[in-house]
């Protein structure tokens, strides 16, 4: 069995090729910072827990995260990790008829494949640098379809919707009675992202359903922390189709504690911006490497060097103990074209431009 996204440097071990600890890992778009200070002292807090089932509410877990994000505790529902929900939501509306703007996070259609649901795939025009505005005015034309997946920042381009074009295609599904999902798994990293969040919405349209993710921001993508956001009666329908005990007793412990660490998520956002930007520059001066604008913490790059393939790259990268995202599996992406690549700390990102500047050819 083999990963089907980024984030497996288990591959990596499995063929010898490095020392684990030299392993550097730009296919998963993690904070490089690293999770916040004092997480083994609160996993000792909450080992005490593991003896019994998790309380089968949540209900701390729903307050901390309520409290954080505005809304009723009835409109937070817990998984184990964003994926978790995205198949939650997808087996809500099986056999039915789904549209998922491209190119974007390959669960949405792997979830909707799954659940025999029709795909229709609405495209990102990769000439306007896959800005997301104007997109989704065909969503009416397309007949009834019961849900939408969008991503916010999209993954893999980075971009951002605007927020009244968005607010608008929100407001056409809830005529079309269309369910939006809209993913922020990476809403965290965005600079301005009270501006840009959903969230506030969803007590105005019964249509909406918010993802949100600890794993990205607080790096800790071995423990699935995800929460959806939505109106309490979605809220319930998900919850009565979900299997019981949805997300474990330490990872619903760890994030409550994780929702109140305001000074390291602003810590974190400031930072990363400054890594992206001279990332972004650095990559921009090479030969051969094209990168899409992007205001979260991995940027797209189109492969401009017809000789160099994103699978030979990444090979040859593999070889030198760094892992990047070849993304020849997103729908609406020219295969060979196009390599993701995580924002790292400045050091970590200099390492990675040394090895490209050794492969791609002109740039040494
Ligand atoms: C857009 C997006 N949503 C959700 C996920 C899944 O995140 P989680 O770890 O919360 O399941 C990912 C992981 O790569 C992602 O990129």
């Amino acid at each position: 069995m083999t990963g089907r996204h980024g984030g497996n440097p288990w591959a990596l071990l499995e063929t010898d090729l490095s020392d684990p600890s030299e392993i550097l890992d730009f296919s998963a778009d993690l904070n490089p910072l690293g999770p916040p200070p004092g997480m083994e002292s609160s996993f000792k807090e909450a080992w005490g827990r593991i003896r019994w089932y998790p309380e089968p509410t949540y209900r701390e877990f729903r307050e901390s995260v309520a409290k954080a994000e505005g809304v009723d505790p009835s409109c937070i529902l817990p998984g184990n990790g964003t994926a978790d929900l995205i198949h939650l939501i997808s087996r809500w509306k099986a056999r039915g008829r789904v549209a998922v703007m491209v190119p974007t996070f390959t669960e949405y259609e792997r979830a909707a494949q799954a659940d025999q649901s029709e795909i229709f795939a609405l495209h990102l025009k990769e000439e306007l640098d896959f800005f997301p505005d104007g997109l989704g005015r065909e969503i009416g034309s397309l007949g009834a379809v019961q849900l939408l997946f969008l991503c916010n920042p999209n993954n893999p381009t980075g971009r951002l919707w605007p927020m009244k074009r968005l607010r608008e295609l929100v407001e056409d599904c809830q005529r079309l009675e269309t369910v939006v999902v809209v993913d922020e798994a990476y809403m965290e990293f965005v600079e301005d992202r009270l501006r840009y969040s959903a969230v506030p919405w969803v007590k105005r349209f019964q249509n909406l359903i918010v993802l949100r993710s600890m794993t990205k921001i607080f790096a800790v993508p071995g423990i699935r922390i995800g929460y959806a956001v939505a109106c309490e009666e979605t809220a319930i329908a998900l919850r009565q189709i979900q299997p019981p005990w949805p997300m474990n007793a330490l990872a619903a412990s760890l994030g409550e504690r994780l929702i109140g660490e305001s000074g390291f998520l602003e810590r974190s956002r400031r930072e990363i911006a400054k890594f992206r930007q001279q990332l972004r520059a650095d990559l921009q001066g090479l030969p051969g490497t094209a990168p899409v604008p992007s205001e979260a913490n991995f940027i797209l790059c189109r492969l401009a060097d017809p000789t160099v393939t994103a699978q030979g790259l990444a090979q040859g990268l593999a070889r030198r103990g760094i892992l990047i995202r070849v993304c020849d599996d997103f729908t609406g992406l020219e295969p060979g074209r196009f390599i993701r690549i995580a924002v790292r700390r400045p050091e970590e990102n200099q390492r990675l431009l040394q090895s490209l500047r050794k492969i791609l050819p002109h740039a040494g």
